[in-house]
């Protein structure tokens, strides 16, 4: 059985070490990211078999379900045990299955950070992430707001989410962004540049869709190869290739499925040669 130990460790904020593979927990909700899990039993086993298998980091929101994510969370694993960190994030809502709204008016971020203060039943948020910047609304009217949380004791650390690097830049002139959440994987490089002023800011990047590997996949295409010749699957060369990327990367991958858990987790231990690098790096 491997161990999320096997992928490294990275401390965001200066003072929050984890291993760098953690989970998504946005999965362990019903079809479209809405309602109970179909199998509520077999959504905590997945949250209580995460921690077995050594991930100290798990990502929520408040929007997964909506509220469903964060309250499996504290039913399956409060009173959290030291050293875990919950990170979950405001600044979305739901209307339906498949539907995110924004909302980044301070006084809506308020309210969802302390409603997922008290479903996580936590004093203080570990890390705090601003979803989405929402286009109606100044950008620093949003991240002010968390300033505000921040000031009052209610989150200890500050991320940011679906960001440009101007975007960051204009948070980190206001608060510490101790990470960004955006979409990376082996088809989609698009923050390259964010990801790179992660890199020269110590600031952790968590790339969503992370096992993403689109027709890279395909029998003969570059991540099959790897796959078959590391006896790994598709995803775990999509994981690796991401761990291997940059020091700062930590990877969520998100699943209800055990099998797919420990999958997942394994990908952490799995060492990709130099040229097979080059090669997926060149494929992008
Ligand atoms: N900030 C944002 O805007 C944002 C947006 C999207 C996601 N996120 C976060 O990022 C996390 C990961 O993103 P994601 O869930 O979209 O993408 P992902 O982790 O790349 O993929 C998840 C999908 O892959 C399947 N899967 C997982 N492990 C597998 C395996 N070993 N073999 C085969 N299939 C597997 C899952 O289904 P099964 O359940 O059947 O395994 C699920 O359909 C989310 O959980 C969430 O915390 C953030």
């Amino acid at each position: 059985m491997t161990d999320a130990a096997a992928s490294g460790t990275f401390t965001i904020g200066g003072d929050l070490q984890v291993n760098r593979l953690g989970y998504g927990a946005m999965r362990i909700t019903g079809d479209g990211v809405w309602g109970p899990p179909a199998d509520h039993d077999r959504a905590i086993g997945v949250l209580r078999r995460a921690l077995e298998l050594g991930i100290d980091f798990i990502d929520t929101a408040d929007s997964y379900g909506p509220e469903v994510s964060e309250d499996l969370i504290a039913e399956a694993l409060h009173p959290y045990p030291d050293g875990l960190l919950i990170a979950t994030k405001g600044g979305l809502t739901r209307t339906g299955p498949g539907q995110w709204p924004r909302n980044g008016r301070p006084e809506h971020l308020r309210r969802a950070c302390e409603g997922s203060l008290r479903r996580l039943s936590v004093d203080r948020i570990d890390l705090y992430q601003l979803h989405s910047p929402d286009g109606d609304v100044p950008y620093e009217e949003s991240v002010g707001a968390l300033k505000d949380l921040q000031e009052e004791g209610k989150i200890r650390h500050i991320g940011v989410s679906n960001v440009s690097v101007e975007q960051l830049e204009q948070a980190r002139e206001m608060v510490e962004v101790v990470t960004v959440q955006n979409r990376f994987n082996l088809t989609n490089r698009g923050s390259e540049e964010v990801l790179e002023a992660c890199e020269r800011h110590g600031i952790g990047f968590i790339p969503w869709f992370p096992l993403a590997a689109g027709d890279l996949a395909k029998p003969g295409g570059p991540v099959a190869e790897a796959a078959e010749r590391h006896d790994a699957t598709p995803g775990q060369v999509a994981l690796a290739w991401l761990l291997h990327r940059s020091p700062n990367i930590l990877p969520i991958p998100g699943t209800g499925s055990p099998e797919h858990l420990e999958e997942n987790v394994a990908a952490g231990a799995l060492s990709l040669e130099d040229d097979e690098l080059r090669q997926l790096d060149a494929a992008g």
